[in-house]
């Protein structure tokens, strides 16, 4: 991290982050119970494709197979049986940082003890397993490219089919009479597709441990009663910052800005993300959209490019009218650069996000050039606000700790033990009516910051 970083973050003093050794806390539950789940469904499904490999690769895909089961069963072991943290010995573009990164956890913690999986901080240690896994995969050739996720997120894809059905008829049908629709009707539908988006991130497989967790209900039916679920709501900031983004054009139209989306799940979050992109580009809200996404697969139903390019070939394909036009339309935007798919190794770290500026400068220019960034779901509010222990009236500007390169907001259910920006006595109150309100998935947050940018 650059010395200007740590700096930047020692200025923000702060609670210390959410960690495995506190037995029984919601961190200590997830490692001891569902990431072995998960560990297991993965090699549970990598035995199941033994005849594909078989087929693609003949025997040498066969033995490929064994060795990636035995990879993941040590490491399954080494999680149960609380061992030491490894170095990674993959060679991958990032294996150095990971490498780096343990050498910090170990610094923090002193020489006395190894970090191992049960004394550490809880967003290292899940991001470290998915790491592994890709390890796993990656050393045992020809089945480096194999998805062990792909196959639920396929499924959770299908299993929404209704809820995406209805979305893109809802879409099309406003996207006819666009032209049509006073300042104030688009703003309610702007409010409309954001909590559609907002809510679409509560189907993520790494909550259900893999089980299926799609949606079935009507998505815009459902948004009145989901209302009084939203603990705050920063969307007329986010609708101001859009509408201030757009500037006088040499023609003398007017140009709006660029937004970018920091995806979470494929599936249905996913098609209500490029609902609401094409919202923004056929209202004139966005002249472009940049979608980041992640490089190997992540916290089971996290987007990679093949899921992105996947999802709008499927909509593309779909035997319904309004679902096919949206894909087609949502094609001709990638072709034509109006909308793009980024990743970056950054995504797939353990880092905070006040660390950025140092660590991955590059990510940080390209989203500065950003008029709005949109950080969808749960883990991404995690490395925002650092995990931290945060009291629940903390802001939302202050947990960012100098983390801002361009007027951002977070859409987010909740599915962590960490909240913050919350009125005196919300947290309170909350402890009271419902003691899982900030792991359920139940609630939700809009919030919104805006740097003080240099003029
Ligand atoms: O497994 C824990 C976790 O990080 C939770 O915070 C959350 O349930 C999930 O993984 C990821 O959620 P999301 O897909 O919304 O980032
Ligand atoms: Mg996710």
């Amino acid at each position: 991290m650059s010395v200007l970083l740590s700096f930047v973050c020692s200025l923000h003093p702060t609670n210390s982050s959410q960690d495995v050794s506190v037995i029984l806390s919601f961190a200590y539950l997830t490692v001891r119970d569902r990431l072995p789940t998960i560990l297991t469904r993965v090699i549970d499904t990598i035995h199941r494709n033994k005849n594909k490999f078989f087929e693609e690769f003949g025997e040498e895909g066969v033995q490929a197979e064994k060795r990636t089961i035995g990879f993941l069963s040590k490491l399954r072991n080494e999680l149960l049986t609380d061992k030491p943290v490894l170095v990674l010995c993959d060679g991958l573009e990032d294996t150095d940082s990971w490498n780096q990164y343990l050498q910090r956890q170990q610094r923090l913690l002193g020489e006395r003890d190894p970090v191992s999986w049960f004394k550490s901080p809880w967003l290292y240690i899940e991001c470290y397993m998915y790491r592994r896994i890709q390890e796993a995969i990656w050393l045992n050739p020809p089945i480096s490219d194999f998805d062990v996720f792909n196959e639920s997120k396929t499924q959770s894809f299908f299993e929404s089919q209704q809820a995406v059905i209805s979305l893109c008829t809802y879409l099309q049908g406003f996207n006819r009479n666009m032209d049509d629709l006073s300042e104030t009707q688009l703003m309610e539908q702007f409010h409309k597709l954001l909590q559609v988006s907002l809510w679409g991130n509560r189907c993520d497989l790494s909550i259900s441990a893999g089980m299926e967790n799609s949606q079935k209900a009507s998505p815009i039916d459902s948004l009145c009663d989901l209302k009084s679920f939203i603990l705050v709501d920063d969307s007329n900031m986010v609708w101001s910052a859009l509408t201030s983004a757009q500037r006088p054009g040499e023609d003398g139209k007017t140009t709006p800005g660029r937004v970018d989306i920091v995806l979470d799940n494929a599936g249905f979050e996913l098609v209500t993300d490029l609902v609401l992109a094409n919202f923004l580009v056929s209202a004139g809200l966005a002249r472009e959209v940049r979608f980041h996404g992640k490089s190997i697969p992540w916290f089971v139903s996290d987007v990679t490019s093949h899921d992105f390019q996947w999802t709008i070939r499927q909509t593309l394909a779909a035997n319904h009218k309004w679902m096919s036009k949206s894909g087609v339309q949502w094609q001709s935007y990638v072709r034509e650069g109006v909308w793009s798919y980024h990743d970056h190794p950054f995504w797939t770290m353990p880092h905070e996000y006040c660390d950025m500026a140092g660590d991955a400068p590059d990510l940080y220019a390209t989203l500065q050039g950003a008029d709005l960034i949109l950080f969808k779901g749960d883990l991404n509010y995690r490395k925002l606000t650092g995990d931290r222990e945060w009291d629940h009236m903390v802001p939302f500007d202050r947990a960012l700790r100098g983390f801002g390169p361009a007027p951002l907001c977070s859409l987010r259910t909740l599915k962590a033990n960490i909240q913050v920006g919350l009125q005196p006595g919300q947290g309170e109150n909350l402890n009271t009516q419902d003691p899982s309100w900030m792991t359920s998935g139940k609630y939700a947050v809009v919030q919104f910051s805006s740097p003080h940018r240099e003029q």
